[in-house]
C-alpha cells in the first residue's frame, strides 16, 4: 500500500465495489461532473471497468483510498493515459461524500504524485477538471500543479456546457513535502 499522511492507496477489493457503485457511479450529479460522458446506471455483477479491475491494461492504475486509521474505505484514485514514450500520465480521484473536505483529496494527490514520479518515474503528470470544481483544483494547486490551459466549453454536463481547466506537474518541479507537509511512503 502507498500511505500518505491521512489515506492510504491499496488494491480494488470486491467489497469495495458496491460500495464505490452507489456512493460514487450511482449518483447522477457526480458521475455526471466527474467523468467524460453521459451517466448510466451500473448494473450490480457487470464488468465496468471503473469498479472491476482489469490487471492485464498496462495504461491504467486504479486504487481504493483507504483512511489510514481504521483502513475505511473512502474513494477511488487512479493514475491513467500512461504514456511511456513521453513519461506522462494524468490523474483522476473521486473521495465519497461524507470523506470530502477533510483534506484526503490532497493528500490522495501527493500520493499519486509519489506513484507517478517515484514508483512509475514519469516526467509530467496531468489533470483536467471542471473550472468550478474548486476542491479539486486546490488539491492539484497545494500538490504544485500549475493552471496551462482553459478548454472553453468543453464538457457538456447536465445540460449546459462547462469550462475545464488543465493543469500540469513536472518532476523536477514537485516538491514531494508540498501540500499539507506530507510525507508520502511506499
Ligand atoms: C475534488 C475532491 C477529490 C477534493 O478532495 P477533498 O478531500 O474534498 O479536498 P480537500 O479537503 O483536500 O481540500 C482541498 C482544498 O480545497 C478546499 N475545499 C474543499 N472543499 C471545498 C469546496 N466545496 N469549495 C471550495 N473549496 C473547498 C479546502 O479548504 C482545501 O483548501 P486549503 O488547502 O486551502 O485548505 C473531492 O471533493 C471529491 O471527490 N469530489 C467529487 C468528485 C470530483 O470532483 N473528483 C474530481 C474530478 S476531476
Amino acid at each position: 500500500m502507498l500511505k500518505g499522511s491521512k489515506v492510504g492507496l491499496r488494491a480494488r477489493h470486491e467489497d469495495d465495489i458496491p460500495v464505490l457503485r452507489a456512493e460514487l457511479y450511482d449518483d447522477v450529479v457526480n458521475a455526471s461532473r466527474a467523468e467524460a460522458g453521459p451517466w448510466r446506471p451500473v448494473t450490480p455483477g457487470s464488468k465496468d471497468p471503473r469498479l472491476v479491475v482489469d490487471d492485464t491494461r498496462e495504461g491504467s492504475v486504479p486504487f481504493s483510498v483507504v483512511e489510514l486509521d481504521g483502513g475505511t474505505l473512502v474513494g477511488t484514485a487512479n493514475l491513467w493515459g500512461i504514456d511511456t514514450h513521453n513519461r506522462c500520465a494524468h490523474i483522476g480521484l473521486g473521495l465519497l461524500p461524507s470523506a470530502r473536505g477533510k483534506g484526503y483529496g490532497t493528500d490522495v494527490v501527493a500520493v499519486l504524485c509519489h506513484y507517478g514520479f517515484v514508483v512509475r518515474g514519469l516526467h509530467r503528470l496531468q489533470i483536467e477538471t471542471l473550472a468550478d470544481n474548486a476542491a479539486m483544483l486546490r488539491s492539484a494547486e497545494r500538490n504544485g500543479f500549475v493552471r496551462e490551459g482553459v478548454l472553453r466549453s468543453s464538457a457538456w454536463v447536465l445540460g449546459e456546457f462547462l469550462d475545464e481547466v488543465l493543469l500540469g506537474l513536472l518532476a523536477q518541479d514537485w516538491k514531494p513535502d508540498s501540500g499539507h507537509g506530507r510525507t508520502v511512503s511506499a
